[in-house]
């Protein structure tokens, strides 16, 4: 029995903040002294990016079509481990073929359970079958989502999506919360939106975390400095607040 903590971040829509809430969390556990792996689903690569993963060798791509094992796709970076992604995942939907192809991300990361004591998975802006096996592969969900009224567009796929994992492949994922991200108390319309996210997250047996990421420039700036958020402006706003959020997840890595 491990205690391994898996988490999935995601959000068909894009740019809501899912790559920023996954190297946040992970910078924070990672100084808590844990040991964390991220992993990066989007063949867009930004998680690999921004935590400062090479991109020569091996990718989650590459274990994934059974090229490579899962262990020496693990890049260790200055602060936590990668597995990075590039653009050759966006073939996935096609070369993953098999019968258990939706389980394929699981069973690679049964080795790693005693290895790390959380493991972050960043998914694209899509529902494709990299999403599928991350929801499989994960215990724990969130859903960053930003306060504007076409973020709550496609949510009832999302929503479907979810619940049909939870019925048919994994019944041991929880969703944790809906987290607002580039959150502005000011103004009127994110409030608005957010009573709309909480009977959205209704809908998904869940609620709107009340920690909200407030927008912040060092979230934009962090990246080009392949820092997290936390290690690149740890007193800043949105810091303080992942920091709670990371705490509220999981205490027991944040003591
Ligand atoms: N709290 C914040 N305040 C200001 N800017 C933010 C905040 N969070 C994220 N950003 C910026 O918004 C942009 C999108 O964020 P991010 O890449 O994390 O979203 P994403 O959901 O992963 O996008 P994609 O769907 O393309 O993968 C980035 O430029 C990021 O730096
Ligand atoms: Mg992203």
């Amino acid at each position: 029995m491990t205690d391994c903590k898996t988490i999935v971040v995601t959000n068909q829509k894009g740019g809501v903040g899912k790559t920023t809430t996954c190297a946040a969390l992970a910078g924070i556990f990672r100084n808590r002294g844990k040991r964390v792996l991220c992993i990066d689903l989007d063949p867009q690569g930004n998680l690999s990016f921004s935590l400062g993963a090479e991109d020569s060798g091996y990718t989650i791509h590459d274990a994934m079509k059974g090229n490579c094992g899962i262990a020496a796709a693990i890049k260790h970076t200055r602060g936590c481990d990668v597995i990075s992604s590039n653009i050759l995942l966006s073939g996935s939907e096609l070369e993953l073929t098999g019968s258990d192809r939706e389980f394929i991300l699981k069973k690679l990361l049964i080795p790693l359970h005693n290895i790390y004591d959380v493991i972050i998975l960043d998914t694209p802006p899509a529902l494709s079958i990299l999403t599928i096996n991350a929801y499989i592969a994960a215990n724990d969900l969130i859903i960053p989502m930003t306060p504007e009224i076409l973020s709550l567009q496609g949510i009832a796929q999302l929503r479907d999506t979810i619940l049909a994992v939870k019925r048919f492949y994994n019944k041991n994922l929880r969703t944790r919360g809906i987290l607002l991200t580039k959150y502005n108390s000011r103004f009127q319309l994110s409030a608005e939106v957010a009573e709309m996210a909480s009977v959205v997250a209704g809908q998904l047996d869940t609620s709107v975390f009340d920690i909200k990421i407030p927008m912040c420039i060092a979230a934009a700036e962090a990246p080009a400095h392949g820092m997290t958020i936390t290690e690149y402006s740890p007193r800043c706003s949105a810091s303080r607040e992942y920091t709670k959020l990371a705490a509220f997840l999981y205490p027991e890595l944040c003591s």
